[in-house]
């Protein structure tokens, strides 16, 4: 059956600065925590890092040609804060401007909507230095660099992002230690997960005083449901736990000003959350324009039997998967968008981030085959647009990536492009289902009668 989306939907793809740029050390881009932690033996696949990368920074013009050429009505990009101030304060690199400055020109110009976001997690190492996102003084350092890049891009660019996933920035960066700076120490996590909502609060209120006509501002948050795996109180208990945790440990301040109890019980033992200052709530929950929301996959989760209590544990998917080992539910998304619309905010919303991994490769005929992430698109852009028929505020979609890019500790062993690169050669092909979302693109539907 084909599904029609309302007119001016926004059909977007996303990447993200470390991911594909490259030229790490070129244009006097400092250093980030992704360069150190990427080039750190043991901690990405194969060793892999992000200094070439998809070589973005070289190859821009062409690169914006094939966004183009796709058919694509916005892209979600991120600033390098490295490249703008490689010391993380400071001095302004005014080459890493001009970067940003030629690739929003350039969408500009080819009437595609730049969607920007100031921080994908290349934290530049001197603030992690001196202390990261667990130290209070990054909030003034990146309160500086959003005012910075505003300054420079306000009135170029009509679609902002503070932050991409604190999350997983605060949780896998300091909390489980599989992303940059590698720290393992559910404390810092926490702070760092303060810190980092107190920032965007305080870049938000930087940028509105700054003012630049009708740009709209805004955070994206990785939201991933979790549901109990049976009616047992234990599983219950679990289910909101780890929802907690991932969720609404965001949403909450954000959209209501403040932590959700549950969590403050539950993290007593490490933390008395005596990081939160007078005034800290009324920053976070500052009014932002627009939410982003990076949906991928729900958790199943069961009591631990061996911790009733406080231990859960996530079970294996039911099902198939992506080449992540994620499991497949477009539903799950639909129900999260409702939820966030009963219980959270009315504003718009955009997807801006959902898309697959799976093993593509190039045929002797040259081709990249890809029907797995045509029907696993094709089944979320269903999902969607049975949220927006029941009321939900959505307003656009960027699908996760528009190339195959460095999948962080995974190095380029995982592929999400609609794109397929060959990193040898940098040769982009535009896979299957590339050509395929430039229909859904064109006919603002899915299912082509
Ligand atoms: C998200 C990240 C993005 C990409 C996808 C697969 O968590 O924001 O950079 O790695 O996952």
């Amino acid at each position: 059956m084909q599904v029609t989306f309302p007119d001016g939907f926004l059909w977007g793809s996303a990447t993200a600065a470390y991911q594909v740029e490259g030229a790490a050390t070129e244009g006097g881009r400092g250093t980030s925590i992704w360069d150190t932690f990427s080039h750190t033996p043991g901690k990405t696949w194969h060793g892999d890092t992000g200094d070439i990368a998809d070589d973005q920074y070289h190859r821009l013009d062409a690169d914006l040609d094939l966004l183009a050429e796709l058919g694509l009505r916005a892209y979600r990009f991120s600033v390098a804060w490295p490249r703008v101030q490689p010391e993380g304060s400071g001095a302004v690199n005014e080459a890493g401007l001009d970067y940003y400055r030629r690739l929003v020109d350039g969408l500009n110009r080819r009437s595609i909507t730049p969607c920007l976001t100031l921080y994908h997690w290349d934290l530049p190492q001197p603030l992690q230095d001196a202390g990261g996102w667990p130290d209070r003084e990054i909030v003034g350092r990146f309160t500086d660099y959003a005012g910075i890049v505003y300054g420079a891009l306000g009135d170029q660019v009509p679609m902002w992002l503070t932050l991409n996933e604190p999350w997983v920035a605060a949780w896998m960066g300091y909390g489980n230690g599989k992303h940059a700076p590698g720290i393992a120490n559910e404390a810092q996590a926490l702070v760092a997960t303060h810190h980092l909502l107190l920032a965007h609060g305080s870049a938000i209120e930087a940028m509105r005083s700054i003012g630049s006509g009708d740009s709209k501002l805004g955070i994206t948050l990785n939201l991933t449901p979790a549901r109990a795996a049976g009616d047992d109180p234990a599983d219950e208990r679990a289910a909101a736990r780890v929802d907690g945790n991932a969720n609404r440990l965001f949403l909450d301040p954000i959209f209501r000003g403040r932590y959700p109890q549950d969590m403050i019980d539950h993290y007593r033992p490490v933390s008395d959350f005596s990081f939160v200052r007078e005034g800290d709530l009324e920053t976070i929950a500052t009014e932002i324009d627009w939410l982003g929301v990076n949906y991928y996959f729900g958790n199943r989760v069961a009591g631990d039997p061996s911790d009733p209590e406080r231990g859960f544990v996530v079970l294996p998917p039911e099902g198939n998967t992506t080449a992540m080992g994620w499991p497949i539910e477009p539903d799950t998304m639909a129900s999260l968008l409702e939820r966030l619309d009963s219980e959270y905010t009315k504003l718009p919303i955009y997807i801006t981030e959902n898309g697959a991994a799976f093993h593509d490769y190039v045929d002797p005929e040259g081709g990249v085959d890809d029907p797995e992430r045509v029907e696993f698109l094709d089944a979320h852009f269903r999902a969607a647009h049975a949220a927006i028929e029941n009321g939900v505020n959505l307003r656009g979609y960027f699908v996760w990536s528009f190339l195959d890019n460095f999948e962080w500790s995974f190095g380029y062993s995982k592929r999400f492009g609609l794109v397929f690169v060959d990193y040898g050669t940098q040769t982009r092909t535009p896979k299957q289902s590339a050509r395929w979302y430039a229909e859904v693109i064109k006919d603002n539907a899915v299912g082509r009668a």
